[in-house]
């Protein structure tokens, strides 16, 4: 299965704030998670020297993983300072890896027994021998699936009611709740009967809020002012570049988990709402925290998909400095409220 190159570089390490924060709102989930792991099965914990193994799904550079992987191993070495902690950093193979394990390895580097692994594969195949994971977690990455699957006028998909029932809404729609499917099957099949599998992953408030629309509205932004960029460089400016990303409300999510697709139990699911991109009196501050966090989220992408279309190298960097510097900055002061800091809804899922 072909999946588009995507590589987050330094660069997302450093501005993925609002990643960032949505990981760490959930650190007491999954610390909650994994105390109740200890709970239910002590001996898993206590009298074994079977490592206990980690994975997170979706690495990109590593450093969004390091809080909570810290927590997990404080709570594991409180009950046993001994066991073997196995952690493997998973993404597509076309991440920069070398970047992952040195910030995760030294993230990590006061803890003690504690193996880190990379594993470069797309996590709609199999990636782990069957029975094998004690807790596979992925924060901000289950909702990319391989390809995008029919044009859009956003830079990515939201299937607010008023998408879902359109034709391309219908396609994304199917295409997504099928690769969702495939994900939880993978998983069941490589978590042991313990184990546990924790999500969270960007999503849509149900009905749609006025922070997700006004999202939306950016994302029609960012997409028509790439495309302005294309053409000022008279380059074609064809409407799939869209990022094979979708945001949707719990109800999908939840759909695999009624009509039973495995045997997992969906045991808890919540939310976050917060600021994601601080709000500013001075208009600079806020546009440049924005188009840096856009960056890091879409130029490796638009980058690789202008290679793949027979742009040059030196035409994309062209286009690329042109779209964030200029066109970007200047059509978001002029739509969007520079003094209202951006939020973002995140959903969880155990
Ligand atoms: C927005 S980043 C999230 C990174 C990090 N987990 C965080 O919380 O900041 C999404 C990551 O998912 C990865 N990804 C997308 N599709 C994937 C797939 N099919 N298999 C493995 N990783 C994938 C991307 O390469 C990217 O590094």
């Amino acid at each position: 299965m072909e999946t588009e190159k995507v590589r987050m570089t330094q660069d997302y390490n450093q501005n993925s704030h609002a990643q960032r924060n949505s990981a760490l709102c959930s650190i007491t989930n999954i610390t909650a998670c994994v105390r109740e792991m200890i709970e239910k099965n002590p001996d898993r914990f206590k009298n074994n020297e079977l490592p206990f193994t980690i994975a997170d799904l979706g690495c990109a550079g590593g450093n969004n993983a390091i809080p909570a992987l810290d927590s997990i191993i404080i709570l594991i070495r409180e009950i046993n300072p001994e066991l073997p902690i196995s952690i493997y950093l998973n993404d597509t193979p076309s991440n920069d890896f070398s970047l992952a394990m040195k910030t995760v390895n030294s993230g990590l580097e006061k803890h003690k027994n504690i193996w880190i692994y990379s594993t470069g594969k797309s996590f709609y195949e199999g990636l782990f021998p069957e029975n094998s994971m004690d807790l596979i977690f992925s924060t901000s990455s289950v909702h990319w699936i391989p390809r995008s699957p029919a044009p859009l006028a956003t830079m990515s998909c939201f299937l607010t009611d008023e998408l879902a029932a359109t034709p391309e809404g219908k396609i994304w729609e199917k295409e997504a709740d099928q690769y969702w499917k495939l994900f939880l099957e993978l998983r069941y099949k490589e978590l042991r009967r313990d184990g546990r599998l924790f999500i969270i992953t960007p999503g849509l408030s149900d009905p749609a809020s006025e922070d997700d629309i006004r999202f939306v509205n950016q994302s029609l932004i960012w997409k028509s002012t790439f495309l302005e960029a294309l053409k000022q460089f008279d380059l074609p400016a064809d409407n799939d570049y869209s990022l094979p990303i979708i945001l949707r409300p719990l109800k999908y999510y939840k759909k695999a988990a009624e009509d039973k697709t495995t045997e997992m139990q969906l045991l808890e699911t919540f939310s976050t709402t917060h600021e994601q991109i601080e709000g500013d009196k001075d208009s600079k501050v806020y546009l440049s925290r924005l188009t840096n966090w856009i960056r890091a989220a879409t130029s490796e992408f638009l980058k690789s998909k202008m290679i793949q279309k027979g742009i040059n190298e030196e035409s994309a960097r062209k286009v690329l400095d042109e779209y964030y510097n200029k066109k970007l900055m200047q059509s978001l002061l002029q739509e969007d409220d520079p003094q209202k800091p951006l939020k973002l809804y995140f959903l969880g899922l155990v």
